[in-house]
């Protein structure tokens, strides 16, 4: 299995400079501290059907979204997403937004005695079933202890367009430092599970 392939989402590109767009009409989005912005995602797919309409073209339906802000100087820390390793849904799609050129997404083999499972707070992300038994959604994380590293890079790539990816796989992200603005990205939990598509063997979706 791999641990990223490109999903060709039709007119991504002009669909991402729609959601730069709304970013910078909700201050709370564009100015959020968080690396993970917590907003009311059924509000933007109003705004912009295109992004359901993209997705469903290729056979799939949301789950949930969520935008991903990485500071200039910052990046995003070494984590996996709180999957366990057989969840169905554990594969999701990322696709950039903004500023992602000469950023990079790595991917990284860490002993899971090093990571440590985390719940966010209760967060209230309407439209979604994934929803916990005091009807809130749980954002959550293993957290790794990188003292204990280094670990190994299995891989890297730059998103340029969308992908699927297995998020469930140690992943840090390192971004471009010639840029002063944020680095935005969308990432889209399906329905269905992406796992099948990240085989080498599985006929592409479009
Ligand atoms: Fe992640």
């Amino acid at each position: 299995m791999k641990i990223y392939k490109n999903l060709d989402l039709p007119n991504w590109s002009a669909i991402a400079d729609k959601v730069y767009e709304y970013i910078k009409r909700h201050e709370e989005i564009y100015t959020s501290n968080n690396t993970w912005v917590w907003f009311d995602y059924t509000d933007i797919l109003k705004e912009i059907p295109e992004i359901e309409e993209s997705v469903a073209s290729v056979g799939l339906s949301i789950n949930w979204l969520s935008i991903i802000k990485c500071k200039p100087d910052e990046g995003f820390h070494m984590h996996a997403d709180g999957y366990e390793l057989d969840d169905p849904l554990r594969a999701r799609i990322l696709a950039p937004i903004r500023n992602c050129e000469g950023s990079y997404t790595n991917f990284y083999s860490v002993p899971r005695e090093n990571m440590t499972f985390w719940t966010a707070p209760d967060y209230d992300h309407p439209g979604t079933d994934r929803l916990n038994e005091r009807g809130q959604f749980s954002l959550h994380y293993y957290l790794i202890d990188e003292s204990k590293g280094p670990y190994e890079k299995i891989d890297s790539l730059t998103l340029t367009s969308p992908i699927v990816f297995d998020a469930s796989t140690p992943h840090q992200v390192i971004t471009n430092p010639e840029f002063t603005e944020s680095r935005f990205t969308m990432t889209i939990e399906t329905k269905e599970s992406l796992v099948p598509f990240l085989d080498e063997n599985f006929a592409t979706y479009n």
